[in-house]
């Protein structure tokens, strides 16, 4: 099918496009008070997730406030390791839990790698139903969370600080880690894999925690795995390139690296200017980011002076999909949002022109 809308796929793939596209992390959550209503709607967060037409409804919202250029899949990371039995459960202000976690050679061993079409067929419904309901105005973004996060939250249980128990198991049991992320990554390929043929036409990799690693654990522990996907991953499908993002939440110093996985987009984080990013990897892949989401509190001008110093560093010409840094706050006016996404397209129009 043809998109109305292809900026965000022709940016990842260094196509012209008219104007810079942008989409927000997050962009489907509490800080839209429809969102909550749909929630209370479902019961709880899971339920929404597994409900196909209240996780499409969620989906949509922010594309009919805001002139977005890409649809984000509603659903979690943290699927995977539910589907594995662990029993994903979120605590109200405390962020997801799980009933049982990974602390064993024989529990690792134990774990099942999910059938996409049975254990997460509810995601892949969703994804299913969205592309219907989007009617080729913009692409859907797949995702799922790198081995390594996933693992994190296996390991400790939810949410961490100080990653004791998962660096403990890095640093004491490696082999016992290598292969719990080994089966994570795939799981994630299937995963992901699934999720194309069901309709996502690019995806996206978020790895919140590998910038909690030393350089040689990241390389060993996240980057390898991630390379792993990528490796694994359909990147045609339906005559279409299927882009494929990388995302290491304070992953600055390693963009070489992720660069050279062979993925077609890195996510950067605001702790790196993208001039010196584009520098590093330009020639190699397009950027995703990289405004602090905390920019969002702002006064409009304030927002819009920061997107044209972000559009002005990374230049002319395309590769570049403009994003936060990470995730929206919950607590941002959604005005806000709008006046962001659309300084991104009123000021970048400057830069694709010949
Ligand atoms: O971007 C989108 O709009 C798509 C949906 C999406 C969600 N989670 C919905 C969600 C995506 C892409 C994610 C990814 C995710 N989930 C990550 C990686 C990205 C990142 O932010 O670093 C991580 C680490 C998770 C794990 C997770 N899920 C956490 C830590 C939480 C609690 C966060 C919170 O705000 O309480 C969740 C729950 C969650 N996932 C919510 C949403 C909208 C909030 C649930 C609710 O109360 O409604």
């Amino acid at each position: 099918m043809q998109l109305k809308n292809d900026r965000y796929l022709r940016a990842l793939l260094k196509q012209p496009v008219d104007v810079t596209p942008v989409w927000m992390m997050r962009q489907a959550g509490r800080y839209l008070p429809e969102y909550k209503a749909t929630r209370a709607e479902a019961g709880d967060f899971m339920a929404l997730c597994k409900n196909a037409e209240l996780a499409c409804e969620v989906t949509l919202q922010p594309l009919r406030r805001f002139d977005l250029d890409a649809a984000i899949l509603f659903s979690d990371i943290l699927t995977i390791p539910d589907a594995m039995g662990l029993g994903l459960y979120f605590e109200t202000g405390e962020g997801p839990r799980f009933k049982r976690t990974v602390d064993s050679a024989a529990m690792v061993k134990q774990l099942p790698i999910p059938d996409p079409e049975q254990e997460l067929q509810y995601v892949m419904n969703a994804v299913r139903t969205i592309r219907r309901e989007l009617k080729g105005e913009v692409p859907l973004i797949g995702f799922s969370g790198s081995p390594w996060t996933l693992a994190t939250y296996m390991v400790e249980g939810g949410g961490s600080k100080a990653f004791t128990k998962i660096k403990k198991m890095l640093f004491a049991e490696p082999t016992v880690l290598h292969a719990l992320l080994d089966k994570l990554a795939d799981s994630v390929i299937v995963y992901l894999n699934a999720q194309i043929k069901a309709g996502a036409q690019s995806v996206m990799v978020f790895d919140t925690w590998g910038g909690v690693l030393s350089p040689r654990d990241y390389r060993d522990f996240s980057l390898q795995y991630m390379h792993k996907i990528v490796d694994g991953l359909i990147r045609e499908h339906d005559g279409h390139k299927v882009p494929v993002t990388l995302f290491t939440k304070n992953g600055g110093m390693w963009l070489e690296a992720i660069a050279a996985t062979g993925c077609d987009g890195v996510g950067l984080d605001w702790t790196i200017d993208i001039d010196v990013a584009r520098a590093r990897i330009g020639d190699k892949v397009a950027l995703q980011g990289n405004m602090d989401p905390s920019m969002l509190y702002a006064q409009p001008q304030r927002i819009e002076s920061e997107v044209a110093t972000i559009l002005a560093k990374y230049g002319h010409g395309s590769g570049h999909v403009f994003n936060l840094g990470h995730g929206i706050h919950l607590d941002v006016p959604p005005k806000n949002a709008k006046v962001f996404v659309d300084a991104v397209h009123r000021l970048s129009g400057q830069y694709h022109t010949k």
